[in-house]
């Protein structure tokens, strides 16, 4: 891909991954994902807003190839899929300064072995000049790690935000095309790197509420130039409030934990309330993070195996008590042979949740006409749950 220009001496310079199909070794990509690096040139200086993964570093130095200085390389953030280049930019530019701050000038160091004379550090609302360009350095803790700042572009209400708003998505589109499609690419990677730092979001929100903010850049998937709609989308998915959602993600081995899903799923749904269905033999992890961003209530469904949860179940629950969702109410379901610990080992799992726990139901063998019973009477409750908590309406 070559460069694209954004405004006048401000371009895009990165690389479409559109083969990726995990990250981290856990996340998935359905769509792919971009590392998008940024160069502004000034009257005066020119600047290389992040880089790119290493496995695309080829294709930000063919972008380079006509550049023949770069002053400064801005880290906004020390993960190596938008710093893993800048040891090979340095080399190119052997003058260049590393401009980051205090935290992420030692994770660069000790991540790639930058050398410490290559670093400038900044402070929190600091300014660069370029000459006729001015960045101010905003930093932006924890979207995903300690060290994360943004760039404000103050003669072009430009932000480049790094992770902060990105999406993994694959596109030659520059700007966002398909609010719908960017929409849910920015919701599942909020879902899964950002959701567990919310209420540092927030904090992050009202930070930068005070720029007028023209186009928002992120280092993942497309340009906003409308800010206002993924702005907006954040402000909702960072809220206090739940929506009235059961989110029923479930194993089952022979069929007896399928049958009290769909039946409790049924009896939900009857009520009015959003349920989100997730085979975890077969189900995108994905799908599961976006929909406990606005869930209220988890429910686990859960066969018996050794005495203790599925394994599967064991993976899924980690990751959202992992992810910190606003969820209030949560419980267990499932079937057993002949004896099982699944509900003490699965609420052991969930204690970052802060969920009240409702009462679990676990049956012996296939489920009895007592056991639909008493699954008609866990939906009431939650449905009490949802309308005491204003989430009915
Ligand atoms: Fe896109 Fe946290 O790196």
């Amino acid at each position: 891909m070559r460069k694209k220009e954004i405004k006048e001496n401000i371009y895009w310079m990165g690389a479409i991954d559109w083969d990726r199909r995990l990250f981290d070794s856990l996340i998935p990509l359905p769509d792919g994902t971009s590392y998008n690096a940024y160069l502004v040139q000034g009257s005066k200086k020119t600047a290389l807003l992040d880089t790119v993964d290493p496995s695309m570093t080829g294709v930000l130095m063919s972008q380079l190839k006509n550049i023949s200085n770069i002053d400064y390389i801005i880290s906004h953030h020390a993960e190596q899929d938008h710093s893993g280049s800048i040891p090979c930019v340095l080399e190119k530019y052997k003058s260049a300064k590393v401009i980051t701050t205090p935290k992420g000038k030692g994770m660069l160091i000790d991540l790639l072995c930058i050398p410490e004379k290559r670093f400038l550090t900044v402070d929190d609302g600091e300014s660069l000049s370029l000459g006729d360009k001015t960045l101010q350095f905003i930093y932006t803790p924890w979207v995903h790690w300690p060290e994360t700042m943004v760039s404000y572009l103050k003669e072009d209400n430009l932000l480049f935000s790094c992770d902060f708003f990105g999406s993994h998505l694959a596109t030659t589109d520059l700007y966002v095309i398909d609010e719908g499609r960017v929409y849910e690419a920015a919701k599942r990677y909020y879902a899964e790197i950002v959701m567990p730092f919310r209420k540092i979001i927030q904090k992050n929100l009202e930070k930068i509420d005070k720029y007028e903010i023209d186009f928002i850049a992120p280092s993942h998937g497309p340009v906003y130039n409308k800010p206002k709609f993924i702005i907006d989308a954040y402000l909702d998915w960072t809220s206090e409030d739940p929506k009235n959602i059961v989110v029923l993600p479930y194993i089952s081995m022979h069929g007896s934990t399928k049958r009290m899903v769909e039946y409790l799923l049924s009896a939900l749904a009857e009520k009015g309330i959003t349920v989100y269905q997730f085979d975890l033999a077969a189900t995108d992890i994905g799908k599961l993070a976006i929909t406990l961003v606005d869930a209220a209530t988890l429910i686990i469904g859960t066969p018996t195996v050794h005495v203790g949860p599925h394994p599967n179940v064991f993976c899924a629950t980690h990751l959202a008590n992992a992810l910190r969702p606003k969820l209030k109410f949560a419980s267990i379901i499932g079937s057993y042979g002949w004896g099982s610990n699944a509900v003490e080992q699965i609420t052991g799992l969930i204690s970052n949740l802060k969920a009240e726990i409702l009462e679990p139901v676990l049956c012996k063998g296939f489920p009895d006409e007592a056991d639909f019973r008493a699954l008609d009477n866990l939906a009431a409750t939650i449905w009490e749950k949802h309308k005491e908590h204003n989430l009915t309406k």
